[in-house]
């Protein structure tokens, strides 16, 4: 009988994040990447496991469609959704930076137009530091904004660091720490204590 609902990110740590579950006991004998279906189930039948963009995993687990969700900390950052971060996975990890082409003061006071997939971290970033922000909202190829004059600088992450080196842009700033983590949905957790206490323990211990 299906105990827990998991919404997975599809793309760049879906992998990483399966082979996790693997090594704590939850397998999905059933899951083609390659294949049209969204829908898997456990071994054991106990987790159902949607398979879901990235942007789209915390509202899932906000609507309570998922008990809970393995996904990126931008994207948990960038919902600003209503739920429990209950543990980091250690992988995909990366920098969520401000990059630019010429150097830009980020001071008080300075006006800044930047181009980003994340225009609430954005704007959170920029007015802590008391300037005032244009945040350009794009899905992809952040690093064209600057280079084709559209804005002064972006907000992206930086993982191997190559997208912004080959477009000639420098980090000017760390914005946040990024990596996967395990949320959850704030009525499950009252509902489903024990399921889902087991399911972070079962990662836990694989973590430790
Ligand atoms: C992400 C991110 C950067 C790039 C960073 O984009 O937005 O552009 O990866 O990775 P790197 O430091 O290893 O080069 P993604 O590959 O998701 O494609 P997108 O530009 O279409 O969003």
């Amino acid at each position: 009988m299906v105990q827990l609902t998991l919404a997975m990110s599809k793309g760049r740590t879906a992998k990483a994040s399966l082979r996790l579950l693997e090594k704590a006991g939850i397998t999905f004998p059933d899951f083609d990447e390659k294949s049209r279906k969204l829908v898997f189930y456990s071994a054991d039948k106990a987790v159902k496991m949607i398979y879901v963009k990235a942007v789209d995993v915390t509202t899932y687990v906000e609507q309570g469609a998922a008990d809970i969700g393995i996904v990126g900390r931008d994207n948990i950052l960038e919902a600003e959704a209503d739920l429990y971060e209950l543990l980091d996975l250690n992988i995909g990890v990366c920098r969520f930076v401000v990059a630019s082409l010429k150097d830009i003061p980020l001071t008080k006071g300075t006006h800044v137009k930047v181009a980003s997939k994340y225009p609430n971290i954005t704007k959170n970033f920029f007015t802590k530091k008391g300037m005032t922000v244009d945040a350009i909202k794009l899905n992809g190829s952040v690093e064209l904004a600057p280079i084709i004059d559209m804005a002064d600088c972006i907000v992206d992450i930086v993982e191997t660091g190559s997208t912004i080196k080959e477009n000639g842009l420098q980090i000017l700033s760390d914005v946040e720490h990024i990596s996967t983590r395990v949320v959850v949905n704030k009525a499950s957790f009252a509902t489903k204590t024990d399921e889902i206490q087991t399911f972070i323990q079962q990662l836990k211990d694989v973590l430790e």
